[in-house]
């Protein structure tokens, strides 16, 4: 899968507000080809599937992303007339709903694909001209909706059938040997730092505001947990996990657009009630949010870093995200990304589930423009997730960015790792 040119992606990464009109076109039209590239993925006549029960039908997504654009630059803050206030409003949010209620449309009940099409045309061509009079914050806004929205694409598409889809393939994987063991390493307590100030470089709602936990020494297992030692908790009688296709002659990993014999040196994917059930069994916990943090940007001088590694912006060797991969690579293949402590894959080739539960920092605020993006979700029943995975863009690796999924969500490309007392 080919990546964006790393200089433009480094130019977005660090850029604070306050880029030239020019440059913030380009970065809304980088992730405009992000996201075009996923839905080219999808086989014509597929629009209308929906691969995962709890979500939308693709053809919502189709146009989401520009319902969002419009809704939030043209409508909302430059306060511009609609021009197709029904398609604003059907296109408007997605859903989440608990396995117990899902969704029921059908097709028939969506627009067709010509006239999402005229919609989507209509509102970039809207968009582009807004641009250069917009805030940045709200161009900001959109383009990283955009690229959360190419991550959840790509699990979306995950879920379709191998006939429903056709893209590049794996590239060459990085072959290393698994590790003969994941030990636990041991992080001296100390400061973490969660959230981000109130400076001008963009961050979500639920990132601010800045401020400090102490966390008591601990112990983290140096590598993520792998397929093959998860084998073992389905071998004492666990469940598969929703990525797992069991055959004849043995264990399958269902990848993107191929399946594999399960990669026995690769991160497994679960859900978090999978993730929890597997540390109670070893005797371990699943870290929390601040954990996470002291072992993943502290360090044994006390300074904290903005990434694991350093302060070197993200660099492909780091780890497996920013779409290098469709599917996760062995736990120990980017050595180069490991922390201060010696742990391996905090942040890259997925996302890891915390014990925390999704809640404000001290001093939260709904954004104006936005006050259900976070909001809506602090209800007890989402848990934190940290680091990304293979599909998620460079933008997101700062360390305030935060995730968050239901327990029983199976699908999201999350890992984990399990800590245990000091
Ligand atoms: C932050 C990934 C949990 O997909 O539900 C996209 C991001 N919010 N559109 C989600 C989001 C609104 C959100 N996550
Ligand atoms: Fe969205």
């Amino acid at each position: 899968m080919e990546s964006n040119p790393h200089q433009d992606d480094l130019d977005l990464m660090q850029t604070s507000l306050g880029l030239a009109p020019s440059a913030l076109l380009s970065a809304m039209n980088a992730a405009r080809e992000q996201t075009d590239k996923l839905f080219s993925v999808i086989r014509s006549g597929s629009l209308y599937e929906r691969p995962i029960p709890q979500r939308h039908r693709l053809i919502f997504y189709l146009g989401h992303l520009e319902a969002f654009d419009w809704n939030q630059i043209g409508a909302w803050h430059l306060s511009q007339p609609r021009f197709h206030p029904s398609f604003d409003k059907l296109f408007e949010a997605g859903i989440d709903p608990d396995s117990g209620q899902l969704p029921s449309d059908r097709p028939s009940d969506w627009p067709t694909v010509a006239e999402v099409h005229g919609y989507c045309t209509r509102v970039r061509r809207e968009v582009d001209t807004l641009l250069s009079t917009a805030s940045d914050e709200v161009v900001y806004t959109a383009i990283e909706h955009r690229l959360m929205h190419a991550e959840t694409l790509a699990y979306l598409i995950h879920n379709l059938p191998f006939d429903q889809k056709s893209g590049p393939g794996l590239g060459p994987l990085p072959s290393v040997s698994p590790p003969a063991l994941n030990e636990a390493v041991a992080i001296p307590g100390g400061a973490a730092t969660l959230g981000m100030k109130k400076d001008r470089s963009f961050g979500w709602d639920n990132e601010f505001d800045e401020h400090q936990v102490n966390v008591p020494p601990f112990r983290m297992d140096r590598h993520k947990v792998t397929n093959a030692e998860y084998l073992e908790f389905v071998r004492a009688g666990a469940a598969p996990p929703h990525f797992w296709v069991q055959k004849p002659e043995g264990w399958y990993l269902r990848g993107m657009f191929t399946m594999q014999r399960l990669p026995l040196a690769s991160p497994v994917y679960v859900s978090h009630n999978e993730a929890s059930a597997y540390a109670r069994w070893k005797g371990k916990r699943l870290p929390t949010e601040a954990q996470f943090h002291r072992a993943a940007y502290g360090s044994r001088t006390g300074t904290e870093r903005d990434f694991p590694w350093g302060s070197s912006p993200p660099l492909r060797f780091h780890g497996n995200f920013d779409f290098q991969y469709w599917d996760p690579i062995s736990v120990n293949a980017t050595p180069a990304g490991d922390s201060s402590f010696g742990v391996s894959q905090l942040v890259g080739n997925g996302w890891e589930w915390t014990s925390t539960i999704f809640g404000p920092f001290p001093g939260f605020q709904a954004s104006p423009n936005y006050p259900g993006y976070s909001a809506n979700f602090f209800d007890g029943q989402h848990y934190v997730l940290k680091g990304a995975s293979p599909t998620t863009a460079s933008r997101f690796l700062r360390r305030s960015f935060r995730n968050w999924f239901r327990p029983d969500y199976p699908y999201a490309y999350a890992t984990f790792r399990c800590v245990e007392n000091g």
